[in-house]
């Protein structure tokens, strides 16, 4: 990379002239979910300040109501897209139903899913928190939006990525043509590349689960994570354990360092927590673009057609060899360790 800086709309306008069959179009969509990002950013930041600043009553120095954050993602992403005349139809994790365009608007060929605030649970701890994005095209024709659009398989996104709040604010996202990471500089309030074309290592040595659920998880996933703690020179092993509990924060250093991120299904949940459609497979497109994978434990996830909005999948996803690994023993293809070095 030269030394000159570029920032994301340079970028994209770049993307854009050297793939012109590929019709632009979304790019302001994208530079629109930027916007959005910068604004949440903004919140993020004083998030710690809210209480000491609206102490005195329910409202802000700014006179608006204190709202949680991700309420108020949910309703900054609204504000910023809906009125682009972009899209057909938009799906949130905070609104249970589709949101369509509102009437007299004009209505555009796109839909965006998308997770606003991801990790919410860490925002009062400070700890990593993100924004999960998904870009399709619609489906139907005319008119406003319908499920039909929204509910669509991973491998029909155009655009795809995620914006990570933390000791420094990224914006990641692939078209289809490699990963591309930038990182905000607020000074000129500007995303810029400072992370062009992310490949992932083939092997990782990170795993990253929640272990806690451990004694619900089927006896494949069980074998897999007791075979992860073994001595093995030859993969590596054993392998560290880094759990952040904010998917985005997760992904994204596993996606950098190489290595697994998983969240299985269970007794109680056997599709697990986390939603198809705007955590996992917009993250399954960044992950195959890196060179990684991701899986449900038997499927690719961007195969997967959702039936409905907030449905749930279980997720295997970074390193390629790691999640090949991963479901040989969901699919008990692997017998892993014996009984006597189980952990449990
Ligand atoms: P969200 O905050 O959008 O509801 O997502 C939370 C998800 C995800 O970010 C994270 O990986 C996972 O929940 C953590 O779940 P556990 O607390 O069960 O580990
Ligand atoms: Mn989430
Ligand atoms: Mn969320």
């Amino acid at each position: 990379m030269s030394d000159r800086a570029v920032t994301l709309g340079q970028f994209v306008l770049q993307q854009e002239r050297m793939h012109p069959e590929a019709s632009g179009q979304f790019t302001s969509l994208l530079l629109d979910v930027a916007l959005a990002a910068k604004m949440i950013n903004k919140a993020v930041i004083r998030a710690g300040l809210v209480d000491v600043l609206g102490a005195t009553g329910t409202t802000n120095v700014q006179g608006e109501k204190v709202q949680k954050l991700d309420v108020f993602a949910h309703e900054t992403i609204m504000r910023v897209l809906g009125s682009t005349g972009q899209l057909a139809v938009i799906a949130s994790e905070e609104d249970e139903d589709i949101v369509q365009v509102t009437d007299g608007m004009p209505i555009g060929r796109y839909v965006v899913n998308f997770d606003p605030l991801d990790g919410s649970s860490n925002i009062d701890a400070n700890v990593n928190i993100g924004t999960i994005f998904s870009i399709l095209p619609r489906l139907t024709r005319t008119g406003r939006g319908t499920h039909e659009d929204v509910l669509q398989a991973g491998r029909r996104q155009l655009c795809a990525g995620y914006v990570l709040y933390g000791s420094s604010t990224m914006l990641v996202y692939t078209t289809g043509d490699g990963v591309h990471g930038f990182t905000y500089e607020p000074s000129i309030g500007e995303f810029l590349l400072s992370h062009p074309n992310i490949k992932t290592p083939k092997r990782g040595r990170i795993y990253s689960a929640n272990e806690g659920n451990y004694a619900h998880w089927s006896e494949g996933v069980k074998r897999y994570v007791d075979w992860l703690k073994c001595d093995d020179a030859e993969t590596g092993r054993p392998y560290s354990a880094r759990y952040v509990g904010s998917l985005v924060a997760d992904f994204h250093r596993n996606l950098l360092y190489g290595g697994i991120y998983m969240y299985p299904g269970d007794k109680k949940n056997p599709n697990g927590k986390l939603r198809l459609l705007y955590e996992a497979a917009p993250l399954a497109f960044v992950a195959e673009q890196a060179g990684g994978a991701a899986s449900d434990g038997t499927r690719r996830i961007m195969d997967l057609a959702p039936a409905a909005l907030h449905q749930r999948t279980p997720l295997f996803i970074g390193s390629p060899e790691n999640v090949a690994e991963a479901q040989s023993f969901v699919q008990e293809k692997h017998a892993g360790v014996t009984s006597d070095r189980r952990t449990r």
